[in-house]
């Protein structure tokens, strides 16, 4: 079947179901006001580079008012932008312009707990126990005799007690550090604030809404102890959990979708949802959320059944409920993929860099495995996440010295794990400067040398890059991986994960040690620079209906012929 047979879908496909998203933390993106920390400005500075990429759409880490004792994720005023980031006339300037280029701008909204320098929580600080104002909130009186101990044994996810006592002697709940008070959503005033600031963004011309920790909002009244520790990265808690995926949610996802579907534009939420595989498909039916985003794939090791274990679950909890999958090697949450693909398989990535052993990491196989993994994922039905950075195959900075470390996890473990600044050092855009290019006068975060080397002006135009391959293959994708959703297993052989989708175009990923033949067709594009066999530790995409060019077919030739090396 040639490309241009593919079933072209006769139905509205909207942007978000296949398109290609790229995540910007804006703290760490683009610095144009040369104070150290990313701003609107220096992302709307870069809305070419991110045109050029190929990109439909962007999601922009939190960007509103915030003490970022979390990087944002702890939000002072959901209407507004934080004055170090630039303004509310900044935003709008920049959701124009990535408009005029074809780019959909995504935000990302904390439901489940707010920053406590919000002026909500400080009205149910001054208000006192029983106000209406405190009960915006989670407050509860202590258990002992005097109340000293707290209501229940509930972990933060960052570490230490959720809950925190204030001076009249109540405690309030934190599923996360002690400066982001839990919001009750059992409170009628706490959904409708919501359902305004859904309206405000949408005013504005917002395309979408990352909607974070969407299964944590509602818990058990009853406010029972935990037996065992309970982790928010990783999705093995026990079904009927007191805080997390409780069918209370879904009431609230509908009720967002209701207010979304208000707006006659391509309009989508997707949820950050740590929830079992089997769960996802709930979150995503008719009238909730449109997209989920896939951990299960995110945490799976290096290897070619995990891969396809974890894609086989994705595509069939998606097409239960009639949506697409989505796909993410890294974000703002997680050791970059470059690096954590260099760790011996079972690492405990988290745990890794205080733990070590640092020689443990080979960083070259690690960068090779990571852009056959995301050839992977480009050629696969859905819809992509781009991390920021890794288009320039960006190495996370693990060996951050601790006293520059800005994560709240760092304190709340007690200094067990580092956190996830290692993934958030600023973006190199030029090879030299104070920051590589990120602003005119450094950088909140210190950058090793490899960033300069590994900028984005210089790998622009160079043959072999990671940022040319990611160019040429958000560009291959959209003619031969997003006309349509299907996808054919295809047997190459034990070590070789493959498949076929509609266009006919064949995606091959080689997790073996030894070589494999190309299948028959023209190469349209390999993980590494002029190959002519599926090498290890690759990937390659072939079209059939193709012949192989002359320098391909002069290159297999030479590796038949006897003395070749291969
Ligand atoms: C989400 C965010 C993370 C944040 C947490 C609390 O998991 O991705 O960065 O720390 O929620 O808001």
């Amino acid at each position: 079947m040639s490309p241009q047979q593919t079933a072209v879908p006769d139905v509205h496909v909207p942007w978000w179901r296949r398109g290609t998203i790229y995540q910007v933390y804006p703290r760490s993106f683009a610095d144009a006001n040369g104070d150290g920390t990313g701003d609107v400005e220096g992302i709307r500075s870069k809305l070419p580079y991110l045109s050029d990429l190929g990109v439909d759409g962007i999601w922009i880490s939190p960007w509103y008012p915030s003490p970022l004792a979390d990087g944002g994720y702890d939000v002072a005023d959901y209407r507004d932008i934080n004055p170090m980031f630039g303004t509310l006339a900044d935003a709008e300037r920049l959701l124009d312009e990535a408009h005029e280029l074809g780019i959909k701008v995504i935000v990302d909204l904390v439901p489940n707990h707010t920053s406590r320098e919000h002026r909500w929580f400080e009205a149910a600080l001054a208000a006192g126990p029983g106000s209406a104002e405190r009960a915006m909130y989670m407050f509860r009186p202590g258990r002992g005799d005097d109340g000293e101990l707290p209501p229940n044994n509930w972990r933060s996810v960052f570490g230490g007690p959720a809950w925190t006592r204030v001076d009249d002697g109540e405690w309030y709940l934190h599923l996360f550090d002690s400066s982001q008070p839990d919001l009750d959503w059992t409170n009628e005033r706490v959904r409708e604030e919501f359902d305004a600031i859904f309206r405000f963004w949408l005013d504005r011309g917002v395309d979408g809404f990352r909607i974070d920790v969407a299964h944590g909002m509602v818990k058990d009244p009853a406010l029972p102890d935990l037996d065992g520790e309970q982790e928010l990265l990783g999705t093995n808690f026990a079904v009927n959990h007191p805080h997390w995926d409780r069918d209370g949610v879904h009431e609230i996802n509908r009720r967002w979708r209701a207010v979304l579907d208000e707006v006659d534009r391509d309009v989508m939420m997707v949820a950050e949802a740590w929830v079992v595989p089997e769960h996802l498909g709930l979150y995503l039916r008719p009238d909730e959320y449109h997209q989920s985003f896939n951990f299960d794939f995110l945490t799976a090791d290096w290897g070619r059944d995990e891969a396809r274990d974890a894609i086989v679950r994705a595509l069939d909890a998606a097409q239960t409920v009639g949506s697409t999958p989505t796909w993410t090697l890294s974000n703002h949450d997680v050791m970059r993929h470059a690096t954590r693909y260099g760790l011996p398989k079972g690492t405990d990535w988290r745990a890794w860099p205080l733990a070590g052993p640092a020689d443990a990491l080979d960083p070259v196989a690690g960068l090779r495995r990571a852009k056959a993994m995301t050839m992977l994922l480009m050629a696969l039905p859905g819809s992509l996440y781009v991390y920021q950075g890794e288009e320039l195959g960006l190495p996370d900075v693990w060996d951050l010295p601790t006293d520059v470390l800005d994560d709240p996890v760092w304190e709340d473990s007690g200094h067990t794990q580092k956190g996830r600044d290692g993934c958030r050092v600023p973006m190199p855009w030029t090879p030299d400067g104070t920051s590589y290019g990120f602003g005119s006068n450094g950088a909140w975060l210190p950058q090793p040398t490899v960033y300069g080397e590994l900028a984005a002006a210089a790998q622009s135009g160079v043959d072999g890059s990671t940022l040319e391959l990611y160019r040429a293959g958000l560009d291959l994708r959209k003619r031969y991986f997003e006309a349509d959703e299907q996808l054919t297993w295809l047997d190459l052989g034990p070590d070789v994960l493959a498949f076929r989708r509609g266009t006919g175009a064949v995606c091959a990923l080689n997790y073996g040690s030894d070589p494999v033949a190309l299948p028959a067709g023209g190469l349209l594009l390999g993980s590494e620079p002029g190959m002519t066999a599926i090498e290890p530790e690759t990937c390659v995409w072939v079209d059939p209906d193709l012949r192989p060019s002359l320098a391909d077919r002069r290159r297999q030739r030479e590796m038949r012929r006897p003395g070749s090396q291969r």
